[in-house]
């Protein structure tokens, strides 16, 4: 659960160079994630969805090769992050809190979120949510960091996350305080199981985790029946 005045004002900060901070970060495995995650909403062949907490409409790009002739349409609450997706040519976008979404029960077939949930005031309200605006044959596709469980490599993740990851944060942004706070907040975002049993708690039926690159971050596929 995250302080949404903290959160508007940390993306704006960070907006202009959230795309290059990302790639740096993740050495480039983050297109990879995106890739995949886009590639699994293709298989369920939807007609409309809603990229909610599209930011920089990175994955937004990618769902648009994969999914064609799929009407998608963006939303955020940060302006600044969605000028970054009008950069990319795409204006299917609209303004909106995850917490209280602006459309009607049942209006999409998916909904994806990237790295957005864990940024919510309030997560099983943000799923409540979700889940009201699928269609009862709809799709919830989750991405977002967790830890990996390897005893090795979660120690060195960590500290990684903790030490490094805001201080390069920090040169390419200038915002290293905004950093920080993304960072301490993967620690407190459920994975894996708990997870699972999070989104199984807002009203979805069934729910399925790929954990990717060694855990560093998930894939939760949910479905609405
Ligand atoms: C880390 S960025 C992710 C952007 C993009 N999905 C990606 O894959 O890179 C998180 C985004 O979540 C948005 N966000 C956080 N809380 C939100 C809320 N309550 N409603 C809508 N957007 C929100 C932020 O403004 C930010 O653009």
């Amino acid at each position: 659960m995250q302080d949404a005045g903290f959160v508007k004002n940390a993306f704006a900060g960070i907006a202009s160079r959230y795309v290059l901070a990302n790639h740096v970060l993740s050495l480039g495995i983050d297109v990879l994630w995106r890739q995949l995650t886009a590639r699994k909403v293709a298989e369920k062949q939807p007609r409309t969805i809603l990229d909610l907490a599209t930011g920089s409409g990175d994955l937004v790009e990618t769902l648009q090769s994969a999914c064609i002739g799929a009407q998608i349409l963006g939303a955020d609450f940060s302006v600044p992050m969605m000028r970054e997706a009008q950069k990319k040519a795409f204006n299917q976008l609209i303004a909106a809190d995850g917490m209280n979404l602006p459309f009607h029960d049942g209006s999409f077939d998916a909904l994806t979120v990237a790295f957005g949930l864990r940024n919510m005031a309030s997560w099983p309200g943000a799923l409540v949510e979700m889940r009201r605006v699928l269609k009862p044959q709809g799709f919830l596709f989750v991405l977002d960091f967790s830890l990996p469980s390897l005893p090795v490599i979660r120690p060195a993740y960590l500290f990684y996350l903790k030490n490094i990851m805001p201080r390069i944060a920090g040169w390419i942004t200038g915002q290293r305080k905004a950093y920080e706070y993304l960072c301490s907040s993967v620690e407190r975002f459920p994975s894996g199981s708990d997870m699972e049993a999070l989104i199984l708690s807002c009203g979805f039926k069934s729910v399925k985790t790929r954990h990717l690159s060694f855990g560093i971050a998930s894939l939760y596929v949910a479905s609405v029946e």
